[in-house]
């Protein structure tokens, strides 16, 4: 049986959870495959909002069993904090959430070199969230990294020790005041391994190679977007994983070959959380009413991110990257009521126009050229079937397939479960 892969286009907060929450019922295992908690994946459901950051969202299915992956990275503090609000929901996790011995974990040193990095980069900075993700990705490319497995070794607190009090000595090299309490720091992150110590570590590429062979069905899910790739991102305003579907095979275990559908989700228009270049992007009533309407703000750090036009100069490039076989049109409803509808068809570069992602996209170097569509009055939330959809978004999706060529299968059209159309 095939992994299908499931993961955004853009620049993260596509609404990947929702998606995951759809078709969990469809998969026997949910693989997060990268990224930690710098994710937050909303579902809402029955009436309740929920965040998760690092727990796979098919959690919330009596069914399906959740993997971290070896690709993930785990601050056991927030991953504490994560099983403490499934406790309030009821959601027993004990026998279906199952962590990757081989997956990295955050230290809270590596939460203050981010802060110092970050602080010490003044006006260049990433807009890092600040959970450590960068340091931790690059203690384990460094080979120093503190690892799951470790916990089960009666020493793990050594090897804690040993590579807080380097990166101790790595503070110091930042000319920057960063204010912190060692010893409730490491108070919080022992109470958060005793949490994590109840749960069933695995060797995960082991449990899922095994579970193919068993045709069970798997969805490995992404976190954060495909321009936030360390390798195809808008580097260096990116993340420190790989986002794209090559991640997964890396970030689980599972070889190239068994890779079946790749569900590639985007916006009906583009957001961006922290810095880094975004040629779309608006700065007028437009940009201000997506922002509002579509609730534009991070679910990790409640930022307002910044919102544009839809680009499809790098949702293809997006879609090229990653193999994508199906999409996923995320928040349509949000464009209701703009009499004009953009879309970005090729990017003015050096003089000539171009149709596909060149080195540098910073406006200086690149000029959207625009594609536009009337747009529709129709409140579509509590649509349910295609034929109720607007003449004028029918153009809009069918055009997007026609420059894509892949077909959308989805189009949500509300945060709740219910508010999906299927095509
Ligand atoms: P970091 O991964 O926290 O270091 O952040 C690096 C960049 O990726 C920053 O611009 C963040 O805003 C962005 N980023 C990280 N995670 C997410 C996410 O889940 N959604 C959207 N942007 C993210």
């Amino acid at each position: 049986m095939a992994v299908d892969l499931l993961l955004g286009l853009q620049w993260g907060d596509e609404g990947k959870g929702k998606i995951v929450d759809v078709l969990t019922k469809n998969y026997d295992i949910i693989a997060r495959f990268q990224g930690g908690p710098n994710a937050g994946h909303t579902l809402i459901f029955d009436g309740h909002k929920h965040v998760l950051h690092t727990i796979p969202s098919g959690i919330f299915h009596d069914t399906a069993l959740n993997v971290v992956g070896n690709g993930v990275v785990i601050d056991p503090v927030i991953f504490k904090r994560e099983l403490e609000n499934l406790d309030k929901h009821n959601i027993n996790y004990t026998e279906k959430l199952l962590i990757s011995r081989k997956a990295h974990l955050i230290l809270p040193t590596h939460r203050l070199l981010d802060a110092a990095s970050e602080t010490s980069k003044g006006k260049a900075k990433i807009g890092s969230t600040l959970k450590g993700i960068g340091p931790t990705y690059m203690d384990k490319t460094g080979r120093n990294g503190m690892r799951v497995g470790d916990l089960e070794l009666e020493n793990w607190r050594d090897k804690y020790q040993s590579l807080t009090a380097k990166h101790i000595k790595m503070l110091d090299f930042f000319d920057v005041d960063i204010q912190y309490d060692l010893k409730e720091l490491e108070e919080e992150f022992c109470a958060g391994v005793e949490k994590l110590r109840t749960l069933q570590f695995i060797d995960s590429e082991e449990f899922l190679n095994n579970a193919i062979k068993e045709k069970k069905t798997i969805l490995a899910e992404g976190a954060q977007g495909s321009l936030l790739d360390i390798d195809f991102g808008t580097y260096p305003f990116v993340t420190s994983s790989n986002t794209t579907a090559a991640g997964a095979c890396t970030g689980l275990g599972v070889a190239p070959n068994r890779i079946g559908d790749v569900f590639g989700i985007f916006k009906a228009y583009t957001t961006r959380v922290g810095s880094g270049p975004f040629p779309t992007e608006l700065f007028d009533e437009d940009g201000a009413t997506m922002a509002k309407v579509g609730h534009e703000f991070g679910a990790t750090t409640g930022r307002p991110r910044r919102c544009g036009w839809l680009d499809l100069v790098a949702l293809k490039y997006a879609i090229q990257v990653n193999g994508v076989t199906q999409l996923m049109m995320m928040k349509g409803d949000v464009l209701s009521g703009f009499d004009t509808i953009k879309v970005c068809t090729s990017y003015k570069y050096k003089g000539e126009e171009i149709t596909h992602l060149p080195y540098n996209i910073e406006p200086e170097n690149v000029t959207p050229i625009f594609t536009e569509f009337k747009g529709w009055e129709k409140d579509l939330t509590s649509l349910t079937e295609e034929n109720q959809l607007p003449e004028s978004l029918m153009s809009y999706i069918e055009f997007i397939e026609k420059e894509t060529e892949v077909p959308i299968k989805i189009v949500s059209v509300g945060p709740d479960r219910k508010q999906t159309i299927l095509r």
